[in-house]
Formats: C-alpha cells, structure tokens, sequence
C-alpha cells in the first residue's frame, strides 16, 4: 500500500501534484477565470478572519494570512487553537472563525470551533476528513481533498490547504472586487500549472535532499529563516525536521534572527534559509551574511540567477510569489525526511506522536 516508496511519508510527498489538482477539481472555471466554492456562497466576504489551527495546520493558516490580506484586503488573525480557547479572545460580531485540521479531530481547535459558535460568530471548517467533527460542527465545509494521509507528519495535507487557501483568497478577491479577472487568472493559471513542474522537480529534490542529509547528518540543532509568506515555511520546515529525525531546530522570521538566535551560531549550527527570487531576497540576504560573519554554514532554497554565495545553494524552479511554497514546501519535507531515514528513525510513526491529538 506505500505504493513502491519506503514510507507512508515518502508516498505522500510524491503525492503533491496529484493532491493540487485534485483540490482544484471542479473549482476553477476556465471561461471566467473565476474560482467556484458553491458550499461558501451563503457567506458574505468576512470582514475579519480569525484562523484557528494547530501544528502543520496553524502554519498552513500563517501562510494564509499574507495572501488574504494581501490579494484578498481581509483582516486576518492566526490562533494556536490551545491559546485562542482560553483566552478569552475578542470575536466582533462582524468576523468570521476559520478552522483548519487535516483529521478534523483534533481536541483544542474543535473546542476554539464551539467558542466561537457560542460567541455566535459563523465557522468555516478546512478539513480532509469527510465527515469528520470540526466538519460536521462547522456552519461551511471546504474539504482539502487530499485524500488518506497515513504518516503521522503531516505533509501532502498541507498542500492541500495551501491550495484551498490559495483558492479562498482569489474567491473572496474577487468577490470584494480587491482583484481584477487577469489577476485572478494569472494565479489560477500558475497554480495548475504547479503539479507538472513538481513532477519534474520532485526526483532531482528528493536526491538533493539525500545529499545534503549525509551532509548534515551530525548536527544537532538548526535555525530555519525565512520572510514574508516564507516565514510559516521555516516554521514547518523545523517542525518536521524535529518531529521525525528528533533534531532540534527553530524557525524564525528573518528579521528577528538579530534579536536573539544569532548568538547561537557558530560552525557547529547550520542554517536552513529560504532565499527566493522575490520581494524578500535582498533582505534574507543581508540576514545571511550576518550568519556567514560568525561562520555559520547555510543551506539556502533558492532560484538561478541570484547574487547568493552560501555553502549550500539548493536551487528550486522559480514560481511568482504565492505559488513558490509548492515547491519549497517538498523540499522541506525531503530533507526532513532523508534525515530521518539516513538516522534510522521510524519515520511514519515517530516516538510520542499520534495522528491527531483527540486530548489537550
Ligand atoms: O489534524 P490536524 O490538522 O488538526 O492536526 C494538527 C496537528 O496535530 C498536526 O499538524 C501535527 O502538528 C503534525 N504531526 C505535524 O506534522
């Protein structure tokens, strides 16, 4: 059932394109260039969005949080569900609540899903599992279709709600009227595109990822930079280093790097950056060269053409701005993964873990 590949995990990294064109099924009309979600059309566009998420979740909500302000001109907040439910958030009548879980089950978002409806706030659930009870206590459903994820660290689930909340955003862009049709068009068009370019990119990825583990294998601690919508990637990107090769590692927004973590680095601590071709480069780059200062050595995902010397460029087909997280996305799970098995870890069922955490 792993389909040939040596762990659930590793199937359903690969499994990316597929789960971008099935999230995608039915919800883009060519003619218009417009983005159809029937199950969201008896909600008004939300003046606020409080996002409510744990985990692989709550980064894929971050992420969201730059496009939907951004392209879609909403006010947004993104809660870790554990906090958002006990601190007595104020919810203005005007908001709406959108929780996102992969298994629908987890404890703590489900219970920032009953706050809210009690405050009387309406509530979107973005879930993969049909049926299951944040969707089925949820006022609106948009399911992520990204089918069974069996490994524990959630990988091709946060594609999928990448892409949902892709789609959201051009949905309610549009309807706000924030975006024009050859805005929304472009992205759309970029967006289908992705599952041919991760086709291609996936096995040079994978390979690149296996190097740099034999590389990297004796470190025991790592800083994950990045900015902008690059930022909740480094955060996953370390959470799933730490998850299943049990390797410490941190994500910071890059421009917080001199607040604090940079004391930490010296030969021994590696840095793990995202360093695209976009509005962002120059100052990651600056970051960069603080962490080369103090000899820190620096793997940086990165486009051809830069002005970027670091010990390890990792070098990622270029993608306009929103869609570039498909393809850092794999590779950040890649590396996490090479590691893991390079270090005989049991990546699919990584030691104090479960699936989805039904307790607090
Ligand atoms: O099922 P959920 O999306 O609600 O799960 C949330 C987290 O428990 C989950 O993402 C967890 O962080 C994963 N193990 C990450 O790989």
């Amino acid at each position: 059932e792993k389909g040939g590949f040596k762990h659930f995990m590793l199937k359903e990294i690969f499994e990316q394109p597929k789960v971008i064109r099935d999230c995608l099924l039915g919800r883009v009309d060519q003619q218009s260039g417009q983005v159809r979600l029937p199950e969201l059309d008896g909600l008004p566009v939300p003046e606020r969005l409080h996002i409510v998420a744990c985990g692989t979740s709550y980064h894929a909500g971050l992420w969201g949080l730059y496009l939907l302000e951004k392209l879609a001109g909403i006010p947004v907040q993104v809660e870790i569900a554990s906090e958002f439910r006990y601190r007595d958030p104020i919810l203005p009548k005007n908001g709406v609540v959108l929780a996102i879980s992969q298994s629908g089950e987890t404890m703590d978002t489900m219970a920032g899903v009953k706050l809210a409806k009690s405050r009387g706030l309406p509530v979107i659930g973005l879930c993969n599992v049909v049926g299951s009870s944040i969707s089925r206590e949820s006022d609106y459903v948009v399911y992520s279709q990204a089918g069974p994820e069996i490994s524990v660290a959630s990988t091709k689930a946060m594609c999928s709600q990448l892409c949902a909340l892709l789609l959201l955003t051009l949905y309610w862009g549009r309807r706000s009227g924030r975006l024009d049709t050859a805005q929304c068009t472009a992205i759309l068009r970029g967006l289908q595109d992705m599952p041919r370019v991760l086709e291609d990119a996936l096995p040079s990825l994978r390979a690149e990822a296996q190097r740099l583990a034999r590389h990297y294998a004796e470190a025991t601690s790592f800083l994950y930079l990045g900015r902008g919508p690059s930022y909740p990637l480094a955060l996953e990107g370390a959470l799933k280093l730490k998850e299943i090769s049990y390797i410490h590692a941190e994500g910071y927004a890059s421009g917080e790097m001199k607040h604090g973590p940079i004391a930490l680095i010296d030969p021994r601590f590696p840095t793990f950056a995202m360093a695209l071709d976009d509005e962002f480069f120059p100052k990651v780059k600056s970051n960069l060269v603080e962490v080369q200062a103090r000899a820190g050595e620096i793997i940086a995902l990165t486009n051809e053409g830069l002005d970027l010397a670091v010990e390890h460029p990792w070098f990622v087909p270029k993608a306009q701005a929103p869609l570039s997280a498909f393809v850092v996305l794999p590779a950040l799970q890649l590396f996490a993964y090479e590691m893991a098995d390079y270090l005989g870890k049991d990546v699919d069922q990584p030691r104090n873990l479960a699936k989805s955490v039904t307790v607090e």
